[in-house]
C-alpha cells in the first residue's frame, strides 16, 4: 500500500480527501458512509449568532452541477460548542470549522470561542462574505479585507487557519499572497461561482435568493486552473476543491500542485464518493509505483 499520508497547513492528515462545508453538515449523518477513507471534515459555515438562511428554493439542478443559496444557515457558535464538537472530540479524524463574519471582528470572535474546545481541530475561513461595513463587497474580492479577516482569526488562536479562497476575483494569487502575509496556514481553493437560473414558466429565477453558488462538475476546470495560479502564488499548502467525482478529478487538482482535496457535491450523487476517490488514489498511485503521495509529480513552474 502507498502511504497515503499528508501534512497540510499545521496538520498531518491520514489521507489526501476531505469532505467539503456545507455538503456533509455537522458530520452526524457519518455512520452510513465508509469513515476510513476520510482525512478529515470540514463543517457546514457557522456565525456567532444563529441565522435561518434563505427562503425556498435554495437549490437547483444544472448542466452538471447545481446553483445553491442556502443563506449559511446554522446554530451559531454556542449551540455547535454544546451539541456538536463533543461528538467530534471522539471521532478519529479532525473537524475544521467554517468560520464567518459580517466584520473582521465577528470572525475573530467565533474563532476565540472555538478555541481550544474539544473536539475542534482548526479553522477554515470562509471569505465568501458580504462585508457589511464595507456595504456589502465580499471580504474575498479585496485583499485588504481578506487579510484583515485572517489576521482577527490568527490573533485569537493558535489552531491551524486555512483560508478559503472565491473564484469571484480578477487575480487569485493577489488574494492568495495577501492571506498567507497575514498568518494563513493553508489555502482551500475554491468556493462556489455565482451563477443564476431562470424558471421560464414564471419569468423568473428559479431560487428565491436570485443568485446562487455554482458548484459539481461543471466548475471542475476553472477550479483546478484556480486552485494552481494560488498554488504558484504561494509556499502553503493549497486544498484543491471544484467538482471532483472521481479520483481522476482529484488527481488533477494533486498534479496541479494541491497537497490535498476535498469532495462536496459528488457526496450528494453518492455517498460513497469520498470513499471511492481515496481508493481511486491509492490504486492509481501503485499502479504508477509511487510509495507516497508525496512522490506524485507536481505540475508547478514557477517561473
Ligand atoms: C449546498 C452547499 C452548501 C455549501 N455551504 C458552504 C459553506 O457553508 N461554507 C463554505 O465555505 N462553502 C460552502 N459550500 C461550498 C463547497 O464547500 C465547495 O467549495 C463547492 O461546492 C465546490 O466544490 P464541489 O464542486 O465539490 O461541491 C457549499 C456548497 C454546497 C453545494
Amino acid at each position: 500500500m502507498s502511504d497515503m499520508a499528508v501534512a497540510v497547513g499545521g496538520v498531518k492528515l491520514r489521507g489526501p480527501v476531505l469532505a467539503a462545508s456545507g455538503t456533509f453538515g455537522y458530520g452526524t449523518e457519518l455512520p452510513v458512509l465508509e469513515r476510513r477513507a476520510l482525512a478529515g471534515m470540514v463543517s457546514k459555515g457557522i456565525f456567532l449568532r444563529p441565522r435561518e438562511g434563505t427562503a425556498p428554493p435554495r437549490i437547483s439542478e444544472t448542466p452538471s452541477g447545481m446553483l445553491n443559496a442556502i443563506g449559511l444557515q446554522g446554530p451559531g457558535v454556542d449551540v455547535l460548542i454544546r451539541d456538536y464538537a463533543p461528538k467530534w472530540a471522539e471521532w478519529d479524524f479532525p473537524v475544521f470549522v467554517n468560520i464567518n463574519g459580517e466584520s473582521a471582528l465577528e470572525y475573530g470572535e467565533v474563532a476565540a470561542r472555538l478555541d481550544g474546545v474539544p473536539g475542534v481541530a482548526g479553522f477554515e475561513i470562509n471569505i465568501s462574505c458580504p462585508n457589511v461595513e464595507q456595504g456589502g463587497l465580499y471580504f474575498g474580492n479585496d485583499p485588504r479585507a481578506a487579510a484583515a479577516v485572517t489576521e482577527a482569526v490568527r490573533k485569537r488562536t493558535s489552531l491551524p487557519v486555512w483560508v478559503k479562497l472565491t473564484p469571484m476575483v480578477s487575480d487569485i494569487g493577489v488574494i492568495a499572497r495577501a492571506v498567507e502575509a497575514a498568518g494563513a496556514d493553508a489555502l482551500c481553493a475554491i468556493n462556489t461561482f455565482v451563477g443564476m437560473s431562470i424558471d421560464l414558466n414564471a419569468y423568473q429565477p428559479r431560487l428565491s435568493f436570485r443568485t446562487g453558488g455554482l458548484s459539481g462538475p461543471a466548475i471542475r476546470p476553472l477550479a483546478v486552473h484556480l486552485a494552481h495560479q494560488a498554488a504558484l502564488a504561494v509556499r502553503i499548502p493549497v486544498i484543491g476543491i471544484g467538482g471532483i467525482m472521481r479520483a481522476e478529478d482529484a488527481l488533477e487538482f494533486l498534479v496541479a500542485g494541491c497537497a490535498a482535496v476535498q469532495v462536496g457535491t459528488a457526496t450528494f450523487v453518492n455517498p460513497r464518493a469520498i470513499a471511492e476517490v481515496h481508493d481511486g488514489i491509492a490504486a492509481f498511485l501503485e499502479a504508477k509505483r509511487f510509495t507516497s503521495l508525496t512522490d506524485l509529480p507536481r505540475y508547478l513552474p514557477r517561473d
